[in-house]
């Protein structure tokens, strides 16, 4: 069912801080920031040989990340992206398994332009889990 890990999701109160630490300290490859008004976030792209960190800035005070970084004020792990080839497939498998889907349980384009669902975290270990379908 779930393929690679695409990204694990970092979000952060500072991102020019968070970029220069993942760039000058860890000497990782990190994109321009590009900004995603869509989904209330500003993006840099953390390129590793195996997977990307996706560290998010919240954008607006509609921002998903807004309330995460109250609760947690020096960043953390917001959510990780598991590849799936049927997004539609998948949501259903999993639903008939008792998984939670959020939102409306449409999928919605995501920061690569592929459909991406949300799993509830209280189903998954307190980890909230987006699919996109690769
Ligand atoms: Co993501």
């Amino acid at each position: 069912m779930i393929g690679r890990l695409n990204h694990v999701a970092v979000a952060v109160p500072d991102l020019d801080k968070a970029t220069a630490v993942y760039r000058d300290i860890l000497g990782a490859k990190v994109s321009a920031p590009l900004a995603q008004p869509a989904h209330g976030v500003t993006v840099v792209f953390v390129e590793l040989p195996n997977t990307k960190i996706e560290l998010l800035l919240p954008m607006g005070d509609q921002s998903p990340i807004k309330a995460f970084l109250e609760r947690n004020p020096a960043g953390g792990i917001h959510h990780l992206c598991y590849e799936v080839n049927d997004i539609l497939a998948a949501r259903d498998a999993l639903k008939a398994k008792g998984l939670r889907v959020l939102g409306n349980g449409e999928p919605k384009i995501g920061a690569h332009d592929m459909p991406v669902l949300f799993l509830h975290p209280k189903d998954l270990n307190g980890c909230l889990v987006e699919l996109q379908q690769i």
